[in-house]
């Protein structure tokens, strides 16, 4: 029997997932060469790095805005709810891991997207204000750069388990298909997503 496929992520959706990707590594690469001073000896370009690192923060930003008014804002809105709506089984799921049917998206994932829209922003608001700080003593705080490679380090967490499940991890690296060609396999989505429908 031919194998059968369903929708997962709209075009819209993989390309704001793609481009939030690739100008976070970027940042998380220019960001560590300004980080740590072995890297900045390395590469010997230090205001180099830091354009390029403030640069790709507006066309990130800018990028995410454009995708937004051009895509399927609708399909968008469906989605952010999904990931907003927290219920019994998500619940349970995340005390007990695997022991609840999950939505389109799990408990887990939830909560990552919560919290890389909440760091999107806070990144950009403390790089914001150390770039200003640089040229206004009045916005100069002593915790902003302390919040800044905080967010980083926390980021670095999560993208490590998150790499692990969409690469490695032989039972959710399926997923990958969803967020490349946009469609998963019906029977994967109903064993790891049984309340989604699709
Ligand atoms: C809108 C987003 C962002 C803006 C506007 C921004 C802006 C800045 C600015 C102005 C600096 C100071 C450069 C210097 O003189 O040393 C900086 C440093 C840095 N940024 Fe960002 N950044 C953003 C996002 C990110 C992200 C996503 C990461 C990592 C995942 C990151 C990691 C770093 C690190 C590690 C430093 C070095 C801080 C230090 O010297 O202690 N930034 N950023
Ligand atoms: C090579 C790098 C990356 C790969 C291969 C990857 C892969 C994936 C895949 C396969 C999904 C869909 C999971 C599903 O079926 O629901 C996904 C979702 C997502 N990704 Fe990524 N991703 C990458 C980088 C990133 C980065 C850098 C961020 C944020 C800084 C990010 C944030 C998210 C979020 C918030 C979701 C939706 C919630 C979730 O599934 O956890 N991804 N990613």
């Amino acid at each position: 029997m031919a194998t059968e496929y369903v929708r997962r992520f709209s075009r819209t959706e993989r390309t704001l997932h793609w481009v939030h990707a690739s100008a976070f590594f970027v940042l998380l690469g220019s960001g560590l060469v300004l980080y740590v001073p072995k890297l900045s000896e390395l590469v010997g370009r230090r205001p180099f790095m830091k354009d390029v690192h403030v640069y790709t923060a507006l066309a990130w930003l800018a990028a995410i805005v454009l995708v937004v008014a051009v895509g399927d804002r609708r399909g968008l809105a469906r989605t952010l709810r999904e990931l907003d709506r927290f219920d019994e089984d998500d619940r349970v799921w995340l005390r007990r891991r695997w022991t609840r049917p999950q939505g389109r998206f799990n408990a887990g994932q939830k909560l990552n997207a919560a919290l890389t829209a909440a760091f999107a922003v806070l990144f950009a608001v403390s790089g914001g204000l150390l770039w200003l700080g640089e040229r206004d003593t009045r916005f100069r705080f002593a915790s902003t750069v302390l919040l800044h490679d905080g967010l980083m380090y926390v980021s670095l967490v999560l993208l490590v388990g998150h790499l692990y499940l969409a690469l490695i991890y032989p039972a959710t690296r399926h997923a990958l298909r969803g967020m490349t060609l946009g469609t998963v396999r019906r029977d994967w989505a109903e064993e790891h997503h049984a309340k989604w429908q699709p």
